[in-house]
């Protein structure tokens, strides 16, 4: 719960940051794929920005709560375009997460011998492995006019482990219970 070393610190304000702000994109993203007739992808958001939630959530404990000098590092303007466009947006969001920052914040943590910024860290990087290629599949169906298959969306509340129609046993990546999944 408490950081000792300002590298992991900075690393874990910086992913805070950047997460609460997938999780409002992807809100608002959910909302111009509904306007523009793909129900289940605007679902697939919404299940999504939960995970992005709970991985702020757990970044935000890590830092004790006060995250109130976070700062932002990402550049990049975000519109609302279309469906299409905000699926690659969040393609390429998802994308940094897994090649660059969370291996570079996972090391420093383990280096660092951060246990709780290194769970947390490790619990988005796996989630974000999934969010790209759910998000792949579903830019694959709009770009054929056709909203994306499914049933439901469930995530982990623990680690943001995200998964189409029915939740394991057991969360892979945290070992949550199937009944703690969340449905949307
Ligand atoms: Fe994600
Ligand atoms: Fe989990």
């Amino acid at each position: 719960m408490t950081v000792k070393n300002a590298m992991t610190n900075d690393f874990l304000h910086s992913a805070y940051g950047g997460e609460s702000m997938a999780h409002m994109r992807y809100l608002q993203w959910s909302e111009v794929a509904k306007r523009e007739g793909f129900p289940n992808v605007a679902k697939l958001f919404v299940a999504i920005a939960y995970a992005e939630q709970v991985h702020a959530n757990n970044h935000f404990k890590e830092i004790g709560g006060n995250a109130d000098d976070f700062t932002v590092t990402a550049g990049a303007v975000f519109g609302m375009s279309n469906t299409v466009d905000n699926l690659q947006g969040a393609i390429n969001g998802e994308l940094h997460e897994i090649e660059q920052m969370y291996p570079v914040y996972l090391k420093t943590a383990i280096f660092q011998e951060e246990k709780g910024a290194e769970r947390s860290f490790h619990f988005a990087l796996e989630a974000e492995k999934i969010h790209a290629e759910l998000f792949q599949q579903a830019q694959d169906s709009v770009k054929e006019g056709k909203d994306l298959e499914l049933k439901s969306v469930l995530i982990c509340p623990v680690c943001g482990h995200t998964v189409l129609d029915n939740a394991p046993d057991f969360c892979p990546v945290c070992g949550a219970k199937k009944q703690a999944y969340k449905e949307f």
